[in-house]
């Protein structure tokens, strides 16, 4: 199943649970554990300024869209082996749906 829109506000209280312990939207928001995410869609993976990413990452050469970012947050590590990102995934299509569409809005 592609990405299809979703709820945006479901998706900000996913993103609250469980991204913002490492990651912040806002433009110039800090690198945490891991980089920030501001303008990440239509960008290359690996590019946010100041954050040392792994290899793996940085190579992996993906342009960040829905529907990239929607098949990477099923199993962050099935799509990017050797990635250092620890989170496991959102199996639900909806989980995935949502935090994306909250993600388009807010970076
Ligand atoms: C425990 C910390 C942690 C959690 C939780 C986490 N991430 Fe990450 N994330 C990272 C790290 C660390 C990286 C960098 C990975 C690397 O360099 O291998 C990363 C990388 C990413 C990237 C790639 C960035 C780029 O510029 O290529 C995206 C997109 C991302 N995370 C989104 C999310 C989303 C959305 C969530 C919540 C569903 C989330 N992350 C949860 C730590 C985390």
């Amino acid at each position: 199943m592609p990405f299809a829109t979703g709820d945006a506000v479901a998706g900000a209280k996913l993103f609250k649970t469980r991204c913002a312990q490492c990651h912040t939207t806002e433009a110039g928001g800090a690198n945490k554990v891991g980089p920030n995410l501001h303008g990440i869609f239509g960008r290359k993976s690996g590019q946010a300024a100041g954050y040392s990413y792994t290899e793996a990452n940085k190579n992996k050469g993906v342009t960040w869209t829905e529907e990239t970012m929607f098949e990477y947050l099923e199993n962050p590590k099935k799509y990017i082996p050797g990635t250092k990102m620890a989170f496991n995934g959102f199996k639900k299509d909806k989980e995935r749906n949502d935090v994306i569409t909250y993600l388009k809005a807010e970076c």
